[in-house]
């Protein structure tokens, strides 16, 4: 079997329509253009592209975007005055901070910072606890984006044998928390795999749906999972340049022997990817209906 490929591409470009007309509908029958700012300290390539890539989005969909760019040794008092400032514009209805930060800044304090109605990427405490105990908020946009993958590509997860590989708390934790929770794209039974699980293939073999977001390049290889799986490839690493100076880039997953037993997989890039970007832009319109009281 050669398994059917999740295009995030795909999917992303039809909830980006969505979201023109939500957009469009905002500005016009309620003068309200959602705004976003993104704030990058350093110079991370990765970074830098990832920032690019959200800021080209929003400016493609009508949200109004701004972009800051910070020396790398920028204190991390003056990160909190940035913040601050933001979280009192009424412009700006999200506020992301692209991570990671520079080691002498305290990620947590500045993640605090936000206010929790701004904090589109759903990383602020109130907004943690709320997708844990199930209510409304701020979902983190990759796992978000993994939902919205699988949902819309008709995979069954009701019941089915999650695995997810890493603990980060940007997708592992979360996703792993999102899938048991009774929703849409929920109510599996879940296993989360780390660096220190015994026997990490036995359990990844057991998976229906096999979720590995743990930043090592081919990871996953064809002898550790199921024919028939469903395989969301969250990595996304650098592992070479084109002549050109482009990244090539690898996933979590060997994908050429893997895609042979998989049922569907996703690729990177072009999987999930191009789904957290959209994510974001999905939560910021949202924080722009919930400052306006439309929801
Ligand atoms: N770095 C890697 N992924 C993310 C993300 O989803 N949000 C932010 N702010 N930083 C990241």
């Amino acid at each position: 079997m050669s398994a059917k490929i999740i295009s995030g591409t795909e999917v992303a470009k039809a909830i980006r329509e969505e979201l023109k007309v939500e957009v469009t509908e905002l500005v016009e029958k309620h003068g309200i253009t959602p705004g976003l700012v993104t704030i990058l300290v350093g110079e991370d390539p990765a970074s830098q592209s990832y920032v690019a890539a959200k800021n080209k989005t929003a400016h493609a969909l009508g949200i109004h975007s701004e972009q800051v760019t910070l020396a790398a040794d920028t204190t991390e008092a003056d990160l909190l005055t940035l913040v601050d400032k933001y979280n009192k514009d009424a412009k700006i209805h999200g506020i992301l901070v692209q991570l990671p930060l520079p080691k002498h800044i305290n990620e947590a304090n500045v993640l605090y910072a936000i206010n929790p109605d701004k904090d589109v990427d759903g990383f602020h405490p109130v907004n943690v606890g709320k997708m844990v105990l199930g209510e409304q908020c701020f979902l983190p946009c990759t796992p978000h984006g993994i939902l919205e993958l699988l949902v819309r590509s008709g995979v069954q997860t009701s019941g089915a044998e999650v695995v997810v590989i890493g603990r980060s708390n940007i997708v592992g934790k979360p996703i792993a928390n999102l899938m048991l929770q009774k929703r849409a794209g929920g109510n599996a039974t879940v296993t989360l795999c780390h660096t220190r699980t015994k026997d990490m293939a036995a359990h990844c073999r057991r998976a229906d749906i096999l979720i590995a977001a743990v930043g090592v390049p081919k990871m996953v290889t064809a002898d550790m999972v199921k024919e028939g799986v469903a395989i969301i490839d969250v990595g996304v690493n650098r592992i070479g340049m084109t002549e050109a100076g482009k990244a090539i880039l690898a996933g979590d997953v060997d994908f050429e022997s893997v895609k042979e037993k998989a049922s569907c997989i996703t690729p990177v890039p072009g999987g999930v990817g191009p789904m957290t970007i959209t994510m974001l832009m999905k939560n910021t319109v949202q924080a722009a209906k919930i400052a306006a009281k439309l929801i």
